[in-house]
């Protein structure tokens, strides 16, 4: 027997029956007691599979299925048990499952493998406790100190460090995940999206992770007397702003490639009275890419309609960076994999970007990395509506059983 979808379903029942808001979505936050139970469950269904528990740096949890070969780098799978505030039943779990899935059948059937495989939960991806994403991935390959672990803090003060302790996890001698231990990382996840839902495609290939720039513009003018002042005599920045936050929307659209996206989320307008000219907006700009060029030539061309606006408005502006998160390629050895893998099962993969952020854009720093989507219906997630089809889960969960008992081989 391959991939049980039964098995599957339950384990994401038992899993989601531990949460802190029963019948209002999943809340399940990094070592809360629900998420002790959750990841109690995962720690002994491996062992039933014959996986040696351990608990990583920063509070991971990882179960190792010894290969053939001592002491050669492992083939990871896995991702985060954690939620948002009355989010939803797939978020990460889907990744757990599916690996824990992959962990039966390769036990089973005794599928030979040189390499160790790791089945892995990643602690506080989602930073809803700690206010801080993907903690337990950084920490674990030592881009977060120890003394950093004591400085997040929850609403309650306790900090990252005591809670883990608090949990019974003590990783102390626990050994950082560095180059060379792990030969390469597959995490099935939710889309959290509509693009594979609307191809009617059950799996897509991540390629990267898209970067982000974000900038805030101050737009100038002069407030005046809405009655008194003639339109020809005005400064207005409202105006101006409304035709460049406009011109935000056509360059993604018209100018680059299919997978821009830039919004306009926050604005403010001053004074902000009915009966003044408005004398100062200001707006965020946040664009996103899987290239840092395409990022790059949106934001100045979208720089340069402004001046274009304000020059002939008689308007002036300022624009401040607020932040620029450069995109994440994932490993494109690992994408022709999994494409591979899906056209032997005679399913359909594609290509695609990631908008949203995973602990795999924190592992490419020490190994290969690689990411199957799987459909989020209506492309709804971080919400108690979130749901994947179980028939796409299973043909994610049978791609990733391919994959990483090839690359385990
Ligand atoms: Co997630």
């Amino acid at each position: 027997m391959g991939i049980q979808i039964e098995r599957i379903a339950r384990d994401l029942d038992i899993l989601n029956s531990f949460t802190a808001t029963p019948g209002k979505g999943i809340t399940r936050f990094t070592f809360s007691e629900p998420y002790m139970r959750a990841r109690a469950y995962v720690s002994e269904e491996l062992r039933i599979v014959g996986a040696r528990v351990s608990t990583a740096v920063g509070g991971n949890l990882c179960g190792r299925l010894e290969g053939s070969i001592r002491g050669i780098p492992s083939v990871m799978t896995g991702s985060h048990i954690d939620s948002v505030l009355q989010g939803g039943r797939f978020d990460g779990v889907a990744g757990v499952v599916a690996a824990l899935e992959v962990a039966r059948v390769m036990a089973e059937k005794k599928t030979p493998h040189r390499h160790p495989i790791d089945v892995v939960v990643f602690a506080e991806e989602e930073g809803s406790r700690f206010g801080s994403v993907m903690i337990g991935s950084r920490a674990w390959i030592g881009k977060l100190s120890s003394k950093d672990l004591h400085r997040f803090k929850d609403a309650d003060g306790t900090s990252y460090f005591a809670a883990m302790e608090k949990a019974g996890l003590n990783p102390e001698d626990a050994p950082l995940l560095r180059s060379g231990m792990v030969k390469a990382m597959i995490e099935l996840h939710i889309e959290q999206s509509l693009v594979l839902e609307s191809k009617g495609l059950s799996i897509g290939v991540v390629e990267g992770i898209n970067g982000i720039k974000q900038f805030l513009v101050t737009i100038t003018g002069v407030p005046n007397h809405a009655g008194a002042t003639p339109m020809g005599l005005r400064h207005d920045a409202l105006q101006g702003a409304v035709r460049a936050i406009a011109a935000v929307e056509e360059i993604a659209i018209q100018d680059l490639g299919a997978n821009t996206v830039a919004t306009v989320g926050m604005l403010t307008c001053d004074p902000g009275q009915a009966n003044v000219i408005p004398g100062r907006v200001q707006f965020t700009v946040d664009v996103r890419d899987l290239d840092t060029e395409r990022i790059d030539q949106a934001a100045q061309r979208i720089l340069s309609v402004i001046q274009t606006i304000c020059r002939a408005r008689g308007l002036t502006f300022d624009i401040k960076p607020r932040s620029d998160t450069p995109p994440v390629r994932l490993s494109k050895e690992l994408v022709q994999l999994i494409e591979e893998t899906a056209q032997q099962k005679q399913v359909q993969a594609l290509r695609m970007a990631s908008g949203a952020l995973h602990d795999s854009s924190i592992l490419p720093e020490v190994t290969e990395v690689g990411m199957i989507f799987v459909p989020s219906k209506a492309g709804r997630s971080h919400c108690p509506e979130e749901e994947t089809d179980l028939k796409d889960l299973r043909t994610g969960t049978e791609i990733l059983l391919g994959a990483v008992a090839k690359l385990a081989s």
